[in-house]
C-alpha cells in the first residue's frame, strides 16, 4: 500500500533528515517507527501525508505518486489518512464530543450519525462522562485519546501516530493500543513512533528502526525472519 524507493529528505540549511530510505509497508500492517530522538521518525510520517515533500525519491500511496499530487489530490489522500500529532491541537471553544464529530460531519456524515459513532470511540478509548467537557478541562492523556477518536472517526484507511501513547499512564496506553488493534481487524494500517520499548515488544508486528535519517533495522515478528 506504501512504498518509498531511495527517499531522502534534507531540511533547508541541516543536514539530512531522512537517507536514501526504500521500504513498502502492506495493508493491514501494525508498523512501529522507532530510533533515538532526531532519527527521522516525524519527518518520515510527515513525508507521507505530504506535510513535508522529499528532496529525492519517490513514495507511492496505494499506486499513487505522494510527490506529484496537485492540492484537490492532497485532499483526497488526507482523508484517507487518520492523524494523531500532538500539533494537530483540539478546538477549545468545542465540546470532546464535537471535536471529534466534527471531523466526520466536514466529509459529509450526518449529525446524528457522527454523534453515534463519536459516542462509541470516545467510550472505547474510556472517555465516557467527557463528551461534554471541553477540551482544557481535560488532563494531557484525557486530551491524546479524544485527538486518537478523531482521527479514527471517519474509518481511515492509514493510520499515522506520532508517540501516541507519550502522555498516557501504562493502563491507558494498553487500552489505547486495544483501539488500534481492533481497528487492524477491519484492515487499516498503522504506523505509530514511538519510543516506548514496552508497547513496541508487545504489540509491534513489525519494528522499523531509524538512526540518524539512516534505515537500521526492519524486523517482522509474524515470520521473525528480518524483512528486506
Ligand atoms: N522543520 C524542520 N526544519 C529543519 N530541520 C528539521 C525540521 N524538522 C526536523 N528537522 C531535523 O530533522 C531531523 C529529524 O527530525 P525528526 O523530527 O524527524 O526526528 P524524530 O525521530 O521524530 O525525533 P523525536 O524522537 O525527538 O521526535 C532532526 O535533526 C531535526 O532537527
Ligand atoms: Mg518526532
Amino acid at each position: 500500500m506504501i512504498q518509498l524507493f531511495h527517499v531522502t529528505k534534507t531540511y533547508p540549511s541541516n543536514s539530512p533528515a531522512l537517507v536514501d530510505i526504500s521500504l513498502q509497508i502492506d495493508r493491514g500492517q501494525f508498523v512501529f517507527l522507532t530510533g533515538p530522538s532526531g532519527a527521522g521518525k516525524t519527518t518520515l510520517l510527515k513525508l507521507l501525508f505530504r506535510e513535508e515533500e522529499p528532496t529525492e525519491g519517490q513514495i507511492l500511496f496505494d499506486n499513487q505518486n505522494v510527490t506529484r499530487l496537485n492540492t484537490r489530490g492532497v485532499a483526497r489522500l488526507r482523508r484517507r489518512i487518520g492523524l494523531v500529532f500532538q500539533e494537530f491541537k483540539l478546538l477549545p471553544r468545542l465540546t470532546v464530543l464535537e471535536n471529534v464529530a466534527l471531523a466526520a460531519q466536514v466529509v459529509g456524515m450526518s449529525r446524528k450519525e457522527s454523534h453515534i459513532k463519536a459516542y462509541r470511540l470516545l467510550r472505547e478509548l474510556g472517555l465516557k462522562g467527557k463528551y461534554d467537557s471541553k477540551p482544557l478541562m481535560l488532563s494531557g492523556g484525557e486530551q491524546q485519546r479524544v485527538a486518537i477518536a478523531r482521527a479514527l472517526i471517519n474509518d481511515p484507511m492509514l493510520v499515522l501516530a506520532d508517540e501516541p501513547t507519550g502522555n498516557l499512564d501504562p493502563v491507558m496506553a494498553e487500552e489505547t493500543m486495544r483501539v488500534f488493534l481492533k481497528m487492524r481487524e477491519t484492515g487499516t494500517t498503522l504506523i505509530v513512533a514511538s519510543h516506548n520499548l514496552e508497547l513496541i515488544k508487545r504489540y509491534g508486528s513489525r519494528i522499523i528502526s531509524l538512526r540518524q535519517g539512516g534505515l537500521v533495522d526492519d524486523l517482522e515478528r509474524v515470520t521473525g525472519a528480518k524483512a528486506s
